[in-house]
This record gives C-alpha cells, structure tokens and sequence, in this order.
C-alpha cells in the first residue's frame, strides 16, 4: 500500500475526524434497506476507539441534495442505526457541519465519543472542493487528524476527500485499506473469461466506463436505466467492444410504459454469458428493483451469480450488495466472492483510473 493507515498513526488523544460513506439505499418513505456501508465502517471506529483516540467525528453525503439542505436526504437515521451497532459507545448527531452547535457536540463528547455531523453535500463547499468550507469543519471540530474510510466516495475530489488533506495529517481507515487490498488482487491475474454486468441509474457517469473496461473484461452486459435510456452512438460503434457489447433490448414495462427491468430475453442471455465466465463483476441493479415487481431481472442475476461454481464474483456498490444481502438472507446457499461498498469507485478503479480521494492520501 502506498498510503499510512490508522495502524501507523499515533491515536492516543488525537481528535479523529473520519470520512466515511454513509449514502445508503432508502426506500421511499425513508426506511434504510440496507446498511451495509454503515456496518462497514465499524471496524476503523472500533479501532480508533481501543487505540485512544480522544474523540471520533464522523462525514459523510448521502445523495445528491446540490448544495440545498433536504430533510429526506438528513443523517439522523444514520446516527440511529449506527447507535444500534455500537452499543458500547454513545453516538451523538449534530445537524449541521460547523459552527456553534458543532462546537457544544463536540465539547460534550466524552472521551471515544463518536458524533455523526450533518450530509456534507448541504452545503456547496463539499463539492466545489472548497478548502475554507473543509476549514471550518476543522476548526469547529477541532479535529488533529484526518482518517479516510470513505473507499466509496474515493473517485471524488470534493472538501471532505481532497482539500481536506492539505489541512490534516492524512491516514487510510481500515475498510479503505481492505478495499483497496481485495480489489488489487482481484485485478491481479483474474481468471477469464471476465464479464461486467453494469445496470443501475447514473448513466452520465457509467457511460464512459463502458469503453474503459474494454481493455479489462471479455462481455460486458448492460441492463437498468443506462440500457433502457440507450447508449450513445460512440460507446455502441467503439470498434475496441465489437463482440463484447450487449445491451438489453427488452424490458418490463410499467402501466405507463417506463422501462422498469430487462425483459425474458436480456435476463436469460445475462445468465448464459455468466455462467461461461470464470469472473463476473457487478455493479448496478438491473432494473427498479426497491419494487418488487421490477425486481426479476436482478434477482435472476444475483441467483445465477450465487449458485453457479467455479466463478469469482465481485458485487459492488452500496444499492447492488443492499440487494444481494438481502436476497442472502432468504438463500443462504448462494455465495459471492467479495462485497465491494464502493461502487463507481471500485469501477473507476478496476478499469485503471487515477482515483483524486486515493491521490491525495499517498505518499
Ligand atoms: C456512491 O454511492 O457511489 C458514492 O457514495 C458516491 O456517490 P455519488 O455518485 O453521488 O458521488
């Protein structure tokens, strides 16, 4: 590893201040469907704790409110979930970042108290990068150190995981550490043929990946909203995915006839590349799978992914591992290889790109 973590770090009385990524799946009346990524984080919390340190200041987003603050998209139920998960420490939550009532949280924490701060994205420091926003938080919290645990959030240069890091000294926690690690050795030498499976909504930024991973994997299919929106004409004609490319052509359709999940045809030529390859690495749900109904395409995949022998798979992605944990808990027969938390993150990585979050915390 090219970066210190938390194990190199000297944590007696220093006052921690903890990237973490805690943009978890809500369903629509706000309910968390899967706290994967909260459960994640414990093991850099646990530690920092056993190891001294002072106090435990938790960041984080949680979607994408542009800069506005929006009560549906607020950390409180994060800060009660994760209450839930450390029942030996007390979890405080402040709603805001900085300022007077981030200062009276603080100085009430005792010490290895943890507090969860408010999503940094409601306010538009976070994503401007800017370094005085970052400051303020600093200097609200006090904070001595910066500890990056947020490995989902890693290809994004935003205050909480780039400016950040002119400002503090700098340590990996311990899931980034593991991320990085299980994700390296999986692009190792992996055993071919490799397939990509990408579906899920954010279709801007998953585009581009697509020819990316041209050079990486053998098949790549494509279902969810990238598929049913289509793919631009570059990305289709891209001589280097000639033979490699499939896109869903048929979907389920609601009453409106919004395509809301890959069709027969898709989920069963999505079953029979993944059972002729040896890697398979998903990210991305096939279709509006928080609705039942829409929910088959996903499910048939998880299930041919689980059962099928001799494949290494590589779930990634908060919304993607929300669903196969769930769908683990009703068949406990099925096995995946690694559960990634990071989704575009873990991609930007595999198909070699520089990751800006990952950059500022090298040495
Ligand atoms: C993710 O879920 O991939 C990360 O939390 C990053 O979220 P973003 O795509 O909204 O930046």
């Amino acid at each position: 590893m090219n970066f210190l973590t938390v194990k190199d770090a000297k944590l007696r009385n220093q006052v921690c201040l903890v990237r973490v990524d805690y943009n978890i799946p809500l369903d629509e009346e706000g309910n968390i469907t899967s706290d994967f990524r909260i459960r994640a984080s414990l093991p850099t919390i646990n530690f920092l704790k056993e190891k001294g340190a002072k106090k435990i200041i938790l960041i984080s987003h949680l979607g994408r409110p542009e800069g506005k603050k929006d009560k549906k998209l607020s950390l409180k139920p994060v800060a009660f979930r994760l209450a839930e998960l450390l029942p030996d420490s007390k979890v405080d939550f402040v709603d805001d970042v900085s300022g007077p009532d981030v200062e009276d949280a603080v100085n009430g924490l005792k010490k290895g108290g943890v507090l969860l701060l408010e999503n940094l994205r409601f306010y538009p420091g976070e994503e401007k990068n800017s370094d005085d926003f970052i400051r303020e938080i600093i200097d609200s919290t006090g904070a001595t150190i910066y500890v990056q645990d947020g490995f989902a959030v890693i290809h994004r240069a935003h205050a909480s995981t780039s400016a950040v890091a002119k400002n503090l000294p700098v340590y990996a926690g311990l899931l980034l550490e593991k991320e990085i690690s299980a994700l390296s050795s999986a692009l190792k030498s992996p055993k071919k043929p490799l397939s990509l499976v990408l579906g899920g909504a954010k279709v801007e930024e998953k585009t581009p990946l697509i020819s990316a991973f041209s050079k990486v994997a053998d098949k790549i299919l494509v279902g969810g909203k990238i598929a049913a929106d289509g793919l631009p004409k570059e990305v289709l004609e891209n001589p280097d995915l000639a033979g490699k490319l499939y896109v869903s052509e048929d979907f389920d359709e609601d009453a409106e006839g919004n395509k809301f999940d890959i069709g027969p045809l898709a989920t069963a030529k999505f079953a029979d590349v993944i059972k002729s390859s040896k890697t398979v690495i998903w990210n991305g749900l096939l279709g509006k799978a928080e609705d039942p109904a829409f929910a088959t395409g996903s499910e048939f995949v998880a299930k041919t992914l689980g059962e099928t022998e001799g494949i290494a798979s590589l779930i990634l992605g908060g919304d993607t591992t929300g669903f196969v944990e769930n769908l683990l808990k009703e068949n406990p027969n099925l096995s995946y290889s690694l559960l990634s938390t990071g989704g575009g993150a873990a991609l930007e990585f595999l198909s070699g790109k520089s990751l800006p979050g990952l950059e500022v915390i090298e040495k």
